[in-house]
């Protein structure tokens, strides 16, 4: 999806919203579930205006395929809707966006190169950077397992989005 949210000329006193993009490598199972997150969070917290919010995958298997079933179920149990269809990053993607947060570090290597190859002024970080619970860098790919282990990434995400959301809005708390 294209977005118009590039920088607003100086002329105008509208800021201009913050563009963060969650990037795994399918785009079905754990970056989708980050982003209906980020964008739940967002909503709940009343500051959906000021942010843009997508997800990317490294790979190209799964372009156009909707959020794998068992990352909607997981995220339904906890209120949490995901939408969207798989795409893959593009090299314009690392100018784009201010913030595009990894899942793990091999797609966050990925990402480094692509913005060494092409440039771009994002922000490159690990989800679980922000995990206040720590525990690893990781958010650990589910495609292979069952239920549990979608939950397990669930809580992860969930946490670390709201971290990530107080970091990128201080004003946004958990009551
Ligand atoms: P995701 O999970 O990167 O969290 O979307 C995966 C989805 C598909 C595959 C691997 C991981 N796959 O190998 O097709």
């Amino acid at each position: 999806m294209e977005h118009n949210f590039r920088r607003m000329d100086s002329s105008t006193s509208v800021p201009s919203p913050t563009a963060v993009l969650f990037v795994c490598l399918g785009n079905i199972c754990r970056s989708p579930m980050a982003e209906g997150v980020f964008r739940h969070l967002l909503i709940k917290e009343g500051v959906q205006d000021q942010f843009v919010v997508d997800s990317a995958g490294t790979g190209a298997w799964h372009v156009g395929e909707p959020p794998d079933g068992r990352s909607t179920q997981a995220a339904a149990r906890h209120g949490v809707s995901l939408s969207g269809s798989a795409r893959q990053v593009q090299p314009a993607d690392l100018d784009r966006f201010d913030y595009v947060i990894a899942m793990d570090r091999e797609n966050l290597g990925e990402l480094e190169r692509i913005q060494r190859r092409s440039g771009g002024r994002a922000s490159l970080h690990l989800l679980r950077e922000f995990d206040p619970d720590g525990g690893g860098l990781d958010v650990p790919d589910p495609y292979y397992d069952g239920a549990r282990g979608f939950e397990t990434v669930y809580r992860m995400v969930r946490r670390s989005c709201e971290a990530l959301l107080e970091h990128l809005h201080p004003a946004s708390r958990d009551p």
